[in-house]
């Protein structure tokens, strides 16, 4: 077997109803280890038994879901400063992942998952996040360069980063992921604050038209309309942008390739 076909022989599932299943799993006690101080000081087995750690980014540490595999566990690798618990600090980052709460507890980036954006949401589920695994080939330079190509008639990398420019930062390959269908999925979502507004920078109809080369419409009508639900002091960067795009976009009600809600569907 060829490391790629073992790569997409691991379990992987994104779904639309993701989140309903994985609101229903048992919870799991993150036995937080003293030892885990940082990046390179970290016991990640000692977190949640034998060996069930898969992977590592510079601020979490990503397990297999004791409960499901088809899930994984996000847990923070923390290093609290003097005077804070870990517990805090764990708290502070997942808070950092999920900001910007609409009224009825959405993300942001649960929102643009909704609307077809190729991203996976994550879900706080207190001390850690869960997420729907995916195969993240992206993460090995040598299998990201064979495989960034679109397979199973879904769009290469470049369409997905295309598409949520402006949206996340750090959108480097090992921030993506593949799920079952072959969609390229963004897994990392941090998202982008503006300090500053750009709209006089961004030029909306020149825009579209690099979005039209990859023949992408964006939802901008939409996204603007569920942006103005969130915190009053929550300015994605990506609002002036859609400001600027929106008169010259189809608007389309969900993110679509080729006049495809390509990220909806196929599920
Ligand atoms: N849902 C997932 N399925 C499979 N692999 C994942 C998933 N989430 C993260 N990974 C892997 O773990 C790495 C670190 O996760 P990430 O969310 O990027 O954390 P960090 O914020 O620390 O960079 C990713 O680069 C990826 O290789
Ligand atoms: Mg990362």
């Amino acid at each position: 077997m060829t490391a790629f076909a073992r790569t997409w022989d691991l379990v992987k599932e994104w779904t639309p109803n993701w989140r309903e299943t994985a609101s229903k799993l048992p919870s799991i006690t993150p036995t937080w280890s003293r030892s885990f101080k940082s990046p390179y000081d970290s016991n990640y087995e000692a977190l949640l038994g034998d060996d069930t750690g898969f992977d590592e980014g510079g601020h979490f540490g990503i397990f297999s879901h004791p409960h499901d595999d088809r899930f994984v566990v996000k847990i923070p690798r923390i290093s609290p400063p003097e005077g804070k618990s870990l517990e805090d600090d764990a708290y502070d980052a997942i808070y950092d992942r999920i900001r910007g709460l609409t009224p009825d507890g959405r993300s942001y980036p649960q929102v643009l998952e909704e609307l077809g954006y190729p991203v996976m949401s994550e879900m706080d589920a207190g001390l850690y996040l869960i997420q729907p695994r995916v195969a993240s080939e992206g993460n090995s330079p040598v299998l990201a360069e064979r495989n960034m190509g679109g397979v199973k008639g879904r769009p290469p990398m470049h369409v997905a980063n295309t598409a949520l420019d402006f949206m996340f930062g750090d959108r480097t390959p090992q921030n993506f992921g593949r799920d079952q269908t072959g969609n390229w999925r963004f897994l990392d979502p941090d998202v982008y604050r503006a300090d500053m507004d750009y709209s006089e920078f961004i030029n909306g109809e020149h825009k579209q038209q690099m979005l039209n080369e990859d023949e992408i419409q964006l939802p901008v009508t939409a996204l603007l309309n569920q942006l103005d639900l969130f915190e009053d002091n929550y300015t994605p960067e990506g609002r002036s942008m859609l400001e600027a795009l929106e008169p010259h976009s189809d608007n389309p009600p969900l993110l679509t390739v080729g006049g495809r809600p390509v990220w909806r569907e196929g599920y």
